[in-house]
């Protein structure tokens, strides 16, 4: 039996897909390895959204051509591959031998065969309208968490993002289909699920729209914990807050990619809303579920951005008090419109300033906010049985998807645990067990 090993880079879509290659090839007789030294064939897959995410595939698939003596396949998976498509192969520094882009997976038992029968480098890199591998049941990680695409995609075409053109166009999965893997995800064992999209907004499934999807996911018995992410700012539908608001196993927390904080470059992004959209936004969420945790993501350096102009990304970050924030420099993505038609014209040291200036405002918010839970009683979810910095701490997430350190006790991964927050850094809770056991 050959031995395949995957890495993934990127995000949770590529994590979950990672978990689609693995049971496509394991019913095609091929075996997982967790080593990479075991493999006949390594496959990377791949993130493309900024410069950095390529340079350290270039280096790793350098490392693993030189640093093996036995001989190996080497498979370019994800957005690089329907990025760069043939180019990757035409590299023979390089040496990759396949390629496959998100919507050929099914492809790839064959692509590996035609390689060693042929020895001639393969790919596939066809984007599809319709494929959603909805037939296909991933083999998930030893996670407590389970990931669900419910759709594939991007139409938006945000300006700066590469997404649209390495994934194609949107498609959705049928509630039912959904709601059946739900159902085995609570038979196997886990009560939390994520729902999975570029834009989950516009899951649509002929009548049944995002609200009536999570819905009917959070009617399954069983089911503890529902998030999903991400959606975008410009249709956040409102009946999905009532919804939340009602319901106990939909967490209240909301990742909502802000980008920038200027109208003017909210609009060179083609995010379709205004600074004050999303700030009335915000109130409405917050007047509907006054506790709720509100994440983000964060561009810096767009083109054209000036130094006023960044400022009210800041007075944005101010305001809102964000519970989390992932904060990037703008790096252009070749072929999208912000690439074609914008000069990449903000300094690095100044967009450096200005991350710098971001993150150490945010790092003061999330140190107020998380020390302000110090003394409440918060339910987690057990995650990992140990921490990597300690073997006597585990780490869990409270509902508002914060990690909880707590030492050891008698509860597994997977329990609820009532859990007493005793101290705060601007990253994690640290806190130890209390009185009542949540069921
Ligand atoms: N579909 C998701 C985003 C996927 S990409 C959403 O809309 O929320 C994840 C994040 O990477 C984006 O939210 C954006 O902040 C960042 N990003 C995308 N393209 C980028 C670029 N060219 N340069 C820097 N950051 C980028
Ligand atoms: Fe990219 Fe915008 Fe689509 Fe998100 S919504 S994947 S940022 S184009
Ligand atoms: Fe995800 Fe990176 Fe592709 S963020 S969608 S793996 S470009």
């Amino acid at each position: 039996m050959k031995k395949v090993f995957i890495e993934t880079y990127g995000c949770q879509m590529n994590e979950y897909d990672t978990e689609l290659v693995k049971s496509i090839l394991t019913q095609h007789d091929y075996g997982i390895t967790p080593h990479e030294a075991d493999a006949d064939v390594v496959m990377l897959n791949t993130c493309s959204v900024r410069d950095n995410a390529n340079r350290k595939i270039y280096n790793r698939v350098h490392e693993i051509r030189h640093g093996r003596t036995s001989p190996v396949l080497i498979g370019v998976l994800g957005c690089m591959a329907t990025n760069f498509k043939t180019a990757l192969l035409e590299n023979k520094r390089l040496g990759i031998d396949f390629i496959a882009g998100p919507d050929s997976y099914k492809q790839l038992p064959t692509l590996i065969s035609d390689v060693e029968n042929f020895g001639e480098k393969q790919f596939d890199v066809t984007l599809s309208e319709f494929e959603t591998y909805s037939d296909v049941s991933p083999n998930r990680s030893d996670s407590v968490n389970a990931w669900i695409a419910i759709m594939r995609g991007c139409n938006n075409f945000c300006t700066f993002c590469v997404v649209p053109y390495t994934r194609g166009r949107e498609r959705s999965r049928s509630p039912e289909n959904i709601v059946e893997e739900v159902k085995k995800l609570v038979a196997d064992g886990f009560t939390q699920v994520s729902l999975l999209g570029q834009n989950v907004n516009s899951y649509r499934h002929e009548e049944t729209d995002f609200t009536d999807l999570m819905r009917v996911v959070s009617d399954v018995p069983g089911v503890k914990r529902i998030r999903f992410t991400s959606p975008h700012p410009k249709d956040f539908p409102r009946k999905l807050l009532q919804l939340m608001a009602e319901r106990d196993n939909i967490c209240k927390q909301i990742h909502l990619p802000l980008q920038a904080g200027n109208t003017r470059v909210l609009d060179k992004m083609n995010r379709t809303y205004s600074k004050e959209e999303f700030l009335d936004l915000v109130t409405e969420i917050r007047e509907i579920m006054p506790d709720v945790s509100l994440s983000t993501d964060i561009i810096v350096g767009f083109p054209t951005e000036t130094d006023a102009e960044f400022e009210d990304t800041l007075d944005v970050v101010n305001q809102v008090r964000f519970d989390m924030a992932f904060m990037f420099k703008y790096s252009e993505r070749p072929n999208t419109l912000a690439a074609r038609r914008l000069k990449d014209d903000v300094p690095e040291t100044e967009k450096t300033r200005r991350i710098v200036t971001l993150t150490d405002a945010q790092r003061l918010i999330f140190l107020e906010k998380n020390r302000a839970l110090i003394g409440k009683t918060m339910t987690v979810l057990i995650e990992d049985s140990a921490t990597k910095k300690s073997s006597t701490d585990v780490k869990g997430r409270t509902d508002c998807n914060r990690i909880v350190i707590l030492p050891q006790g008698d509860y597994d991964k997977g329990d609820y645990v009532q859990v007493l927050i005793t101290d705060a850094t601007s990253s994690v809770l640290i806190g130890e067990k209390g009185l009542l056991s949540a069921s």
